[in-house]
């Protein structure tokens, strides 16, 4: 159900026309400024306003994960944070994790293992992934368990997603050594 400033199709941002406010924050190393709409969340100005389309809308109310993304090196629902709530922050999205076009170690593994079927749910499942194997470079399957839990997936059957982490684990461990 539509809770926010949308149309009744729920994924069509609408401006509210109050006064823009100033946004100043830092996406993907690349630091932003911009007059935005201060009704508009941090989902719907990764989207309309940076063009940035990897992030994904799939409930529009914090219960699938699809938004996921990362905010001062917590993982938060994007649908859920307004912009202004993001004033000053850190934020990496999918568009952040591939370097100078190369795909990370953990974008590699999600490939090498199937861990993706329709791809809606993967670049919030791979943002979660990552919050998970920069707080913890060696996590056992139940630790990836509860870090992906709130990401829905209706295809892989999650078991291709845990394999992927524990192989990108490894390889990230081998690489710092
Ligand atoms: S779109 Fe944000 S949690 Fe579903
Ligand atoms: S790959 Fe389709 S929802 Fe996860």
């Amino acid at each position: 159900m539509c809770n926010h400033n949308r149309k009744k199709d729920c994924f069509e941002y609408v401006d509210s026309q109050l006064p823009r406010v100033p946004l100043e924050l830092v996406v993907n190393g690349e630091k932003v400024y911009e007059l935005i709409d201060p009704t508009m969340t941090l989902l719907d100005f990764l989207r309309n306003n940076l063009k940035l389309f990897g992030t994904k809308e799939g409930c529009g109310e914090g219960e699938c994960g699809a938004c996921t993304v990362i905010m001062n090196n917590k993982t938060v629902n994007s649908c859920l944070v307004l912009a202004v709530e993001a004033q000053e922050a850190d934020i990496l999205t999918i568009e952040g994790l591939s370097k100078g076009g190369e795909l990370s170690i953990l974008q590699q593994e999600f490939i090498k293992h199937d861990a993706l079927q329709c791809g809606f749910c993967t670049p919030g499942m791979l943002m979660s992934a990552r919050a998970l194997l920069d707080r913890n470079p060696d996590p056992t399957v139940e630790k990836i368990k509860e870090g992906i839990s709130g990401n829905f997936c209706r295809c892989t059957g999650y078991q291709s997603v845990i394999d992927a982490v524990l192989s990108a684990a490894k390889r990230e461990r081998e690489e710092l050594r």
